[in-house]
């Protein structure tokens, strides 16, 4: 669970850039919810996920990770129970180790470091099972260094490592926004499987709102810094792309982007 009370947080604040990036948000996720977060360019959607997973400190707020306050937390050990997934393909895996690699130290999240990053045994046949699931051909190429992969290939290992230690929490940020479309539907077929599968609590960034509204059960749309809808279950799942364009409307100017009807 995740419960987020009260965070704001303003950049360069007392100086002529000063940005409120987020205003007195408050957003509760119950265990296994699979929520998408829409909303225009600089509605705060980022700065909600990094607040969460720790980035920088909030001004003002608490955050608590199923039961735990995190608030004070530092990044590294927020790490420990939170999978992130960013939109850059080249951020979550290592190019210069092989794929089998990169899952090994996956599978060495929240523990003690320095111990090898080289697959045991028994992992090595398990890593393989799970990088056959994703259904890219790459169970063949377990010891191909990652830096010669697609970004697909590489987004998708991302999500695996992600989710090999299960996650109290997941948070995707536009993780398909850099891939052309086939290779995005992919990753997000993926990433569907994933998080339903494993009832992951989720938090999945996109522009796009068809995506917004397939996935998950659970819609949250972003404006000035706040939540502006929150809709879940049967009223999600009726939800029509003229409902939600005039959910956007009724938010005011700004609210949606090009980006969003293009997408
Ligand atoms: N690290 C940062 N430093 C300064 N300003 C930031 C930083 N991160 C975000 N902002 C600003 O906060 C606002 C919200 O940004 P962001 O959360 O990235 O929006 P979104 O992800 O919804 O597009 C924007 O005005 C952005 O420029
Ligand atoms: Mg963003």
């Amino acid at each position: 669970m995740l419960r987020v009370e009260n965070i704001s947080k303003t950049f360069f604040a007392g100086t002529v850039n000063e940005k409120q990036a987020l205003r007195d948000v408050s957003l509760t996720l119950n265990d296994g919810d699979f929520c998408t977060v829409i909303g225009s360019n600089g509605a705060g959607k980022s700065t909600l996920l990094n607040a969460v997973a720790g980035v920088f400190p909030i001004d003002s707020g608490r955050i608590c990770i199923d039961q735990r306050d995190v608030t004070g937390m530092p990044e590294h050990r927020r790490a420990a129970f939170i999978g992130r997934v960013f939109q850059d393909p080249m951020r979550g895996t290592a190019a210069g180790m092989m794929i089998e690699e990169n899952l090994a130290m996956a599978s060495r999240r929240g523990r003690v470091p320095g111990f090898s990053w080289s697959a045991k045994k028994g992992e090595t046949k398990h890593f393989r099972e799970l990088v056959a699931q994703l259904g890219l051909g790459l169970e063949d190429r377990m010891t191909a260094h990652v830096g010669l992969l697609s970004g697909g290939q590489r987004q998708a290992i991302t999500l695996l490592m992600a989710t090999l230690v299960r996650p109290e929490l997941l948070l995707l940020d536009e993780h398909t926004a850099a891939l052309d479309p086939k290779t995005a539907e992919k990753v997000l077929e993926i990433t569907n499987r994933i998080v339903t599968e494993q009832k992951l609590t989720t938090l999945m960034i996109t522009h796009n709102m068809r995506d917004a509204l397939r996935f998950g059960n659970r819609l949250v749309m972003m404006h000035n810094g706040r939540p502006i809808v929150d809709v879940s279950g049967e009223e999600k799942a009726r939800l029509k792309p003229v409902d939600l364009l005039k959910l956007f409307e009724e938010a005011g100017d700004g609210a949606l982007s090009d980006k969003m009807l293009l997408g």
